[in-house]
């Protein structure tokens, strides 16, 4: 049976707040010896995906094909296993990020924002295409899944329509996630089993659709 569902995602600024130019341990340092991660060597930097190929000079394909169209960067599902997934080739270490996304509007099928360190640490934007209302905000510690109870639910007018700005503001001392400019979630250091599950560890962002009732994935995944 054919069926196609599309995500379109423009990259907005990406800011770093601490100083330009550092690297960090890469792979998973709490379980090995690890070379240098790349920084992002600049202060602000931005992708506008309707610009064409060298758009994605700053990102890595890693799961399928992503392509620059008027719309901005296209994802797409076609098949099972389709999880087209674009990552940035640098890394932040707090800092503030901005998507300009209309998300897939298929059921079971999901479209993120995430930013993920080596460790697993993990801030989420996460879109269900069964809800044409409303997204997910969630984040992780250190990979810590002993509970699913931090996501949170923000109302969004019909997210898979329209283009709607979903930003993260990541700083030390909390996590801001904004929507359309407005702070919809703000999650304390404190917080987080007190700071220890806060992330804090140099992240990649990471723009990606993926189908959640794929019967392939973890059994926590599918609805
Ligand atoms: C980006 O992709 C290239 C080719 O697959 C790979 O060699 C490189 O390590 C990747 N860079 C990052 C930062 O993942
Ligand atoms: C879902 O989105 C696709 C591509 O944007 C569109 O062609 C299709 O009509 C949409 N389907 C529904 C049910 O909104
Ligand atoms: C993992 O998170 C749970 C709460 O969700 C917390 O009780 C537990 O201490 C955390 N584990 C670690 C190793 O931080």
């Amino acid at each position: 049976m054919a069926f196609k569902y599309f995500q379109w995602a423009i990259a907005l600024p990406f800011l770093l707040q601490l100083c330009a130019a550092q690297t960090y341990s890469s792979c998973n340092p709490t379980k090995k010896t690890c070379s240098a991660d790349t920084g992002l060597d600049k202060y602000r930097s931005s992708s506008d995906f309707t610009s064409g190929d060298s758009a994605f000079n700053d990102w890595n394909t890693s799961a399928g094909t992503v392509s620059s169209t008027s719309l901005g960067a296209k994802f797409s599902i076609a098949k099972q296993g389709d999880a087209p997934t674009i990552e940035s080739n640098f890394y932040i270490f707090f800092g503030y990020v901005e998507v300009k996304l209309r998300a897939a509007n298929g059921t079971g099928i999901v479209s993120t924002v995430v930013l993920e360190s080596d460790d697993l640490d993990e801030i989420d934007w996460e879109q269900l295409g069964a809800y044409d209302n409303q997204i997910q905000t969630d984040y992780f510690g250190k990979g810590n899944t002993t509970s699913y109870d931090r996501a949170t639910t923000v109302s969004v007018s019909s997210p898979e329509e329209t283009f709607h700005t979903y930003a993260v503001d990541w700083t030390s001392s909390k996590i801001d996630w904004l929507l359309d400019g407005n702070v919809v979630r703000t999650l304390n250091y404190a917080d987080a089993v007190g700071g220890s599950n806060f992330p804090q560890t140099p992240m990649r962002i990471r723009i990606g659709i993926w189908a959640g009732g794929d019967p392939d994935n973890a059994e926590g995944t599918i609805e």
